[in-house]
């Protein structure tokens, strides 16, 4: 078991990856505080955890909201004592041009992918830097790496992620606490099949097409199973990443080595 009695608090664990890693944690013996905003997936997820429920506590969580996320880091503090391993993946994705992106979704994407990293991160830090040890992992986008049509404003909030999660590690790194991010490319989950649904329908084309093309972005021609993607979070939360801070794990089929 590769994160045996590791204390995890992780975000958006009710759908895709996150589900995908909560499950995977648990099998590898993680002690979880599992939250998002979607409470009933959230149960889901819990649910679905075979062996280690036990060991897994799951909380409404809001990460736009700077109260919320306080008392999930300060209810596990009281709880655990401490945490090893901090996963920022909760995140939304909307796309369309920039000439007639609605205001209130360019609002939620600051709100959720970049003020929500934050939060996430501002109430964990003390404890962090008091410890001395842990692991921060955020969720960054093969979107930060490069551009994708009628992604911009999606695009500039990862791109933002990867800032914050390099300056972070510079920040902690004199306290042993390595900060990285995960960039995963195409991953199948029902953020990537709302994506490609509302790109269809603006672009009137088919959702089979619009699929296509993303499994053609990367090398290795298909989407990732959001298990894929939780592997790699699961080695940048283990001593097996020991020397990593700072860096960028992309888990994009080959999308960005074109
Ligand atoms: N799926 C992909 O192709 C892909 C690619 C690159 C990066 N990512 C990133 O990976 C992360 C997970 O994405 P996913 O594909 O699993 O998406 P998903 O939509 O399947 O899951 C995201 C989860 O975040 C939760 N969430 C949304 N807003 C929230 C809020 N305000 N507070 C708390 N929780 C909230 C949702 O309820 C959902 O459970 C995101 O940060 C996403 O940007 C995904």
């Amino acid at each position: 078991m590769r994160v045996k009695d590791k204390i995890v608090v992780l975000t958006g664990a009710a759908s895709g990856i996150g589900r995908a890693t909560a499950l995977l944690f648990a099998q590898e013996g993680a002690i979880q505080v599992l939250s998002d905003i979607d409470e009933d997936e959230l149960k889901k997820t819990y649910d679905l955890i075979e062996e280690g429920k036990d060991r897994t506590i799951f909380m409404k969580v809001d990460v736009r909201k700077p109260e919320e996320v306080r008392n999930m880091i300060e209810t596990t503090i009281e709880k655990y004592g401490r945490i090893d391993v901090l996963i920022v993946n909760a995140g939304v994705v909307r796309v369309g041009s920039v000439e007639n992106f609605p205001d209130d979704d360019y609002d939620l994407l600051i709100d959720v992918n970049i003020k929500g990293t934050h939060y996430t991160c501002k109430y964990a830090v003390p404890y962090f830097k008091i410890q001395k040890f842990g692991s921060i992992i955020t969720l960054a986008s093969v979107a930060a790496h490069i551009g994708q049509v009628a992604h911009a404003n999606y695009c500039s909030t990862k791109a933002a992620v990867l800032g914050y999660t390099r300056a972070l590690a510079l920040d902690l790194a004199p306290y042993n606490v390595r900060v990285n991010s995960v960039s995963p490319g195409a991953t199948d989950t029902p953020m990537l099949q709302s994506d490609v649904a509302k790109q269809a329908k603006d672009r009137g084309v088919s959702y089979e097409e619009v699929r296509k093309e993303f499994e053609q972005e990367g090398v290795l021609g298909r989407w990732a199973k959001p298990e894929e993607i939780a592997t790699g979070i699961l080695f940048l939360a283990t001593e097996e990443s020991s020397y990593m801070t700072g860096a960028d794990l992309r888990l994009d089929g080959g999308w960005t080595t074109q």
